[in-house]
């Protein structure tokens, strides 16, 4: 058996926060079950925030409902994990009212983009941050922690590392399971993540750290590669390449998730995820969404990789 890289998959919450066309409840279901026959176990579904900053994900929380009710019955496998993002005690109650049994909350590493993102500041954030945590306990409800920003801000530039190893070592001691380090506008090059990872490794133990990129620029795989070498197991990503960020200007796809799963399977690890499948999934999701989406893999096909799932 090869080690198993894991996959957090992002493309119904991530991927299509940024899409003109927001798809209705039944789509957004139908997606998430097609990933899960894709063999993605770890599936983000959707996000309890303000449809007036986000219309593409209003109905969570009935898309949600539908997605734990459809496990219960065992349309859905019982191993899956779904989790959608919670900025504040407001978006934890539609959480608790969903049924769901994992969140995320979400910060950022520079302050302009956490107003322009969650409307407050990175310190006032915590603080909400620390409210959903106490709620989850409460609940028995996992959290995973993400930190955009991480490598560079769309107003703000480059971000000092010291300044992302804070804001790791601080969620994981508030309680999150994992922290995803964003590259949310696309801009790291292996160097800075190596760099960066030698530092997080410091303050907090790597099976705890998911790396988040965006193909902004072309180089998420280059970063997948150099954070495997680093020690990295989980990658965030999206199928077909979806996603970007709202309030963060140039931000363009996730990573996408049959690229990641070519990659991944090439150098000889294990990854639960078919590409066929996940191809075939980024071809309904065009139909869908009326545009070509930019994955590699799902144009080109997947050549002859073994499958070492
Ligand atoms: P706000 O306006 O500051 O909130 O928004 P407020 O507390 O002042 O309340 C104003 C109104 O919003 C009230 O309603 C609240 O009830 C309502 P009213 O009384 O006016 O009718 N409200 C909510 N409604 C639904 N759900 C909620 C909620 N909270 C308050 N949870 C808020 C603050 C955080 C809600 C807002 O800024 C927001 O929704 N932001 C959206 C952020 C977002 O989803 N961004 C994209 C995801 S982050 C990302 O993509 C990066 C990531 O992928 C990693 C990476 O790439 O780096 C994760
Ligand atoms: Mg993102």
């Amino acid at each position: 058996m090869s080690e198993k890289i894991k996959i957090f998959e992002v493309g119904a919450r991530d991927g299509l926060q940024n899409e003109k066309k927001t798809l209705d409840q039944p789509t957004r279901i139908e997606l998430i079950k097609k990933l899960t026959d894709a063999g993605l176990r770890r599936i983000e579904i959707g996000a309890f925030v303000s449809p007036k900053w986000i219309p593409q994900m209003e109905g969570s929380l009935e898309v949600t409902k539908e997605v734990i009710k459809m496990q219960a019955e065992g349309a859905l496998p019982k191993d899956a994990q779904f989790s959608c993002l919670v900025p504040n005690v407001r978006g934890m109650e539609d959480a608790l009212k969903s049924g769901i049994h994992e969140v995320a909350i979400f910060g950022a590493c520079s302050e302009t983009f956490s107003k322009k993102n969650i409307n407050c500041s990175v310190a006032e954030s915590f603080i909400r941050f620390r409210q959903v945590m106490e709620m989850a306990k409460y609940h028995k409800i996992r959290v995973r922690g993400y930190l955009s920003t991480a490598f560079g801000c769309p107003y703000e530039g480059r971000v000092a590392e010291s300044r992302v190893t804070r804001l790791v070592r601080a969620m994981i001691k508030m309680g999150v399971y994992e922290v995803s380090v964003g590259d949310t506008i696309g801009v790291a090059t292996p160097k800075q993540v190596e760099s960066m990872i030698k530092k997080i490794k410091r303050v907090a133990p790597l099976s705890k750290v998911a790396m988040h990129f965006h193909d902004t620029r072309g180089t998420s795989l280059a970063n997948v590669y150099a954070s495997l070498r680093m020690g990295i197991k989980t990658f965030d990503s999206s199928v077909g390449g979806l996603g970007g960020c709202p309030y963060a200007k140039g931000a363009s796809g996730n990573l996408a998730t049959e690229d990641l799963v070519y990659l991944i399977k090439g150098m000889g690890y294990g990854s639960p995820a078919s590409i066929e499948k996940m191809i075939a999934i980024k071809k309904w999701m065009e139909e869908k969404l009326g545009r070509e989406l930019p994955s590699k893999v799902g144009k080109a096909g997947p050549w002859l990789v073994e499958d070492n799932g």
